[in-house]
C-alpha cells in the first residue's frame, strides 16, 4: 500500500486509487452523491465544463476557493447540502484547482475512489469487504504543497487498513499513520487551507468536512471514465 502526499506523475501502478482532497473537492463529491445527484464528471478547466453543460447538468467549481463565474455553484459541501433538492438526478461537472488534478491523474491509471473524512467509514467498508489491497492513496495537496488535512485523512484510513493483512507500506504511509490520532480540532487549527477558508467565512464547510463519516457513500469511477457514481 502506497501513500503519496502529492499527485506526482511518476506514481506506481495500482488497481485502485483513493484520492483525498479533504478541503473540499472530495467532500463535495461525497455530499453531492449523498443528496442524490446522478454522477460527477471531473474536468480541469472551466472551458471544458461549459462544453459539457447540458439540460440536466450543474456546473460546480472554484478558483481561489470562490465560485467560477458562470458556474451554478462553488465547490462547497454546505452549499450543496443547502440546495440538496436542486441536485437530485443532476449530472454534475466539477472543476477545482487541486482536486481535479489528482482525480484525473489517478483515474488515468486505475479505478478511483474519492475519499474524505466525510465518507471515511463507507470507503473503509468498501475496501475491507472486497479485500482490496492493491491501493495507492493520493493526497491532493494545495498548489504543489503538502496539505495537513489530506495526510491526516490518509492516516485515518491507514489506521484501519494497517490492521489488515497488508504486507507493504511505503514511508509516506507510515508518516500518515502516525498522524491518525491527532484530534480533528488540532488539524483544523493548523491547516493553512482551513485557515484560509475560515477567513473567507466558510466555517460551515469546515464543520462539514471534518464531520467524520457523516455520509455513507463511496464515489467511484472506472479507469479513464472521470465520472463518479455512488456505491455503498
Ligand atoms: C481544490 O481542489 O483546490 C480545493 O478543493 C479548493 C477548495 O477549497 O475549494
Amino acid at each position: 500500500l502506497y501513500t503519496y502526499f502529492l499527485p506526482k506523475e511518476n506514481i506506481e501502478t495500482h488497481k485502485y486509487y483513493i484520492v483525498i482532497d479533504t478541503l473540499r473537492a472530495t467532500s463535495s463529491i461525497a455530499t453531492a452523491l449523498s443528496v442524490g445527484c446522478d454522477s460527477i464528471t471531473i474536468v480541469n478547466n472551466p472551458e471544458k465544463a461549459f462544453e459539457l453543460k447540458g439540460e440536466h447538468t450543474l456546473l460546480l467549481g472554484e478558483r481561489n476557493a470562490m465560485k467560477i463565474s458562470g458556474f451554478d455553484y462553488s465547490n462547497s459541501p454546505s452549499e450543496i447540502l443547502k440546495n440538496a433538492a436542486h441536485f437530485k438526478n443532476k449530472k454534475i461537472i466539477l472543476c477545482t484547482t487541486n482536486g481535479s488534478k489528482s482525480l484525473l491523474l489517478a483515474n488515468s491509471k486505475g479505478i478511483t475512489i474519492a475519499a474524505s473524512l466525510i465518507n471515511l467509514k463507507a470507503v473503509l467498508q468498501y475496501l475491507l469487504t472486497r479485500k482490496i489491497d492493491d491501493i495507492g492513496i493520493i493526497c491532493s495537496g494545495t498548489d504543489g504543497n503538502v496539505s495537513l488535512e489530506d495526510v491526516f485523512t490518509a492516516g485515518r484510513l491507514l489506521s484501519v487498513l494497517s490492521k489488515q493483512d497488508i504486507t507493504y507500506f511505503n514511508d509516506e504511509s507510515y508518516i500518515a499513520l502516525n498522524m491518525a490520532n491527532i484530534p480533528h480540532a488540532r488539524i483544523l487549527q493548523y491547516s493553512i487551507h482551513a485557515q484560509k477558508l475560515k477567513k473567507m467565512g466558510l466555517d460551515k464547510d469546515l464543520t462539514m468536512c471534518f464531520n467524520e463519516s457523516l455520509f455513507n457513500v463511496v464515489p467511484i469511477s472506472k479507469m479513464n471514465k472521470n465520472e463518479f457514481k455512488s456505491k455503498i
